[in-house]
C-alpha cells in the first residue's frame, strides 16, 4: 500500500515520511502544490523528499487553478470570516486536497496523509475535500496520533532515522503564505494584548514607511470577476501577484484578529492580504453601481453563509456549488471598471465606471427630469408611511 503525504519540506513532514513507513510499513509519495507560497520553499525538495525516505516527489503548479477556480469566487461572493478574514488560508485547502486526491489516483495509492494539527481547521478543511472526492481514500493525521510533541522531539526522532533535520531556521511563528495572504500565528501573537512586531510582516512594508505619494491602480472586472490591472489583461494569478507588489509597497491589507476556529477555541492570527484587500474593494465598489438594494441585501446575507462554509472546509458541498450558482448570476452585469488610491495602508475609492451601472444622472441628478417628477414623492411617502401614522394615531388615541 502506499499513501501521499501532503508534504511542505519543513521539519513536521520531514519527520512524517519516516513515521509512516515505520507505522504504516507502506511507501511514501510526497506530494507538494504550488500555490504561491514562494520560489525559495520549492528548492530541493526533490532531494529532501528522497532523503526523509519518500519514493518519489510530485509537484504541481496549481496557481492558476487556485486563483481562477477558488479565489476569485470567493471574491466574487465577497467573503469575509468574521467581518476579517479573506480567507487565504481555507481556499488553499482544498485546491491542495483536490490535488492529492488526483495524485492518489495516478500513483495507485489507497491513502492520504497531512500534518495538520488535531487542534486546528485545516485538518478538518483537508479532509472534508477527501471525503468529498473520494470516500475510500484511508486518512493519516499523524499529529493525532504519534507522540511526538515539540520540535525536539521532532529532531530526535529524524536523527534516530537518519533523516537529515532541514536546516532553514525554524520561525518562531506559524505561517502560512499562497498567492493571496500570509498568515502568522503563534508565539508573542498568542497573546492578543501584544501588538506585532514590526519584522514579522513578509507581504507588505509598515503603512508609515510607504511612499509619500499615493498611488492609483485601474481594477477591471468581468462579471465579478477581476480581469485587468490598468489596463493590462492578466492571467488571475498574474493579477493577483502583479497586485501583490503594488499593495504590499503601500502596505495594504493588514488584518489583527481574534477568530473563532471551527474546532470550539479562539485564535488569534495576523493576515496580510495586499492585493487582495484591493480586489475586494474594487468589487463592493463596482457592485454598488451595478446591484439594486434588495440584490445586495441578499447577496451580502448569503455572503456570510458562503464565507462559513469555506472556513468550515465545506468547499464541495452542493450547498456552496449552489450558493456559487447564484452569485455567478447575480454578478452577471457586475462589469466594469474600478479606480482606487492607495496611500501608506489605506485603499479609497478615486473612480467608478459600467456600461451596466443602475445610476443615471438624469434621473438622480437634482435638476427636475421627465422620469422622476418629485410631486410623485408626496403620494408615495403617504402610503408608504401610512402604518406609521397608523401606530401614531393609535397611541394618541386618534
Ligand atoms: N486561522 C487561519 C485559518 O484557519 C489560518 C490558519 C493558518 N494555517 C497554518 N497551517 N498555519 O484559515
Ligand atoms: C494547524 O493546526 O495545523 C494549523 C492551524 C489551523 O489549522 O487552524
Amino acid at each position: 500500500n502506499k499513501v501521499v503525504l501532503a508534504y511542505s519540506g519543513g521539519l513536521d513532514t520531514s519527520v512524517i515520511v519516516p513515521w509512516l513507513r515505520e507505522n504504516y510499513g507502506c511507501e511514501v509519495v510526497c506530494f507538494t502544490a504550488d500555490v504561491g507560497q514562494g520560489v525559495m520553499e520549492m528548492d530541493g525538495l526533490e532531494r529532501k523528499a528522497k532523503a526523509s525516505g519518500a519514493s518519489q516527489l510530485v509537484v504541481k503548479d496549481l496557481k492558476e487553478e487556485f486563483v481562477r477556480d477558488y479565489i476569485f469566487p470567493c471574491l466574487r461572493a465577497g467573503a469575509v470570516y468574521e467581518r476579517k478574514y479573506l480567507l487565504g488560508t481555507s481556499m488553499a485547502r482544498p485546491v491542495i486536497a483536490k490535488a492529492m486526491v488526483d495524485v492518489a489516483r495516478e500513483v495507485g495509492a489507497d491513502a492520504v496523509s497531512h500534518g495538520c494539527t488535531g487542534k486546528g481547521n485545516d485538518q478538518v478543511r483537508f479532509e472534508l475535500t477527501f471525503f468529498a472526492l473520494n470516500p475510500e481514500l484511508k486518512v493519516v493525521a499523524p499529529w493525532r496520533e504519534w507522540e511526538i510533541t515539540g520540535r525536539e522531539d521532532a529532531i530526535e526522532y529524524a536523527k534516530k532515522h537518519n533523516v537529515p533535520v532541514p536546516v532553514s531556521k525554524k520561525s518562531i511563528y506559524s505561517r502560512d503564505r499562497n498567492l493571496w495572504h500570509l498568515s502568522h500565528e503563534g508565539d508573542i501573537l498568542e497573546d492578543p494584548a501584544n501588538e506585532p512586531k514590526k519584522d514579522m510582516y513578509m507581504m507588505t512594508v509598515d503603512p508609515e514607511d510607504a511612499p509619500n505619494e499615493p498611488e492609483y491602480v485601474e481594477i477591471g472586472i468581468n462579471s465579478g470577476m477581476p480581469v485587468s490591472l490598468n489596463g493590462k489583461e492578466l492571467s488571475p494569478a498574474s493579477l493577483l501577484s502583479e497586485l501583490n507588489e503594488i499593495g504590499g509597497k503601500h502596505g495594504i491589507g493588514r488584518v489583527d484578529m481574534v477568530e473563532n476556529r471551527l474546532v470550539g477555541m479562539k485564535s488569534r492570527g495576523i493576515y496580510e492580504t495586499p492585493g487582495g484587500t484591493i480586489l475586494w474593494t474594487a468589487a463592493r465598489e463596482l457592485e454598488s453601481l451595478t446591484l439594486d438594494r434588495e440584490t445586495m441585501q441578499v447577496k451580502d446575507m448569503l455572503a456570510l453563509k458562503y464565507a462559513e462554509l469555506v472556513y468550515a472546509g465545506r468547499w464541495f458541498d452542493p450547498l456552496r456549488q449552489s450558493m456559487d450558482a447564484f452569485m455567478q448570476k447575480i454578478t452577471h452585469t457586475t462589469t466594469g471598471s474600478v479606480t482606487l488610491k492607495l496611500y501608506k495602508g489605506s485603499v479609497s475609492l478615486a473612480s467608478r465606471k459600467s456600461p451596466y451601472s443602475l445610476y443615471r444622472e438624469d434621473i438622480s441628478s437634482f435638476e427636475n427630469g421627465l422620469i422622476y417628477n418629485q410631486a410623485d414623492a408626496a403620494g408615495f411617502i403617504r402610503l408608504y408611511g401610512l402604518p406609521t401614522r397608523v401606530r401614531a394615531m393609535l397611541e394618541r388615541g386618534i
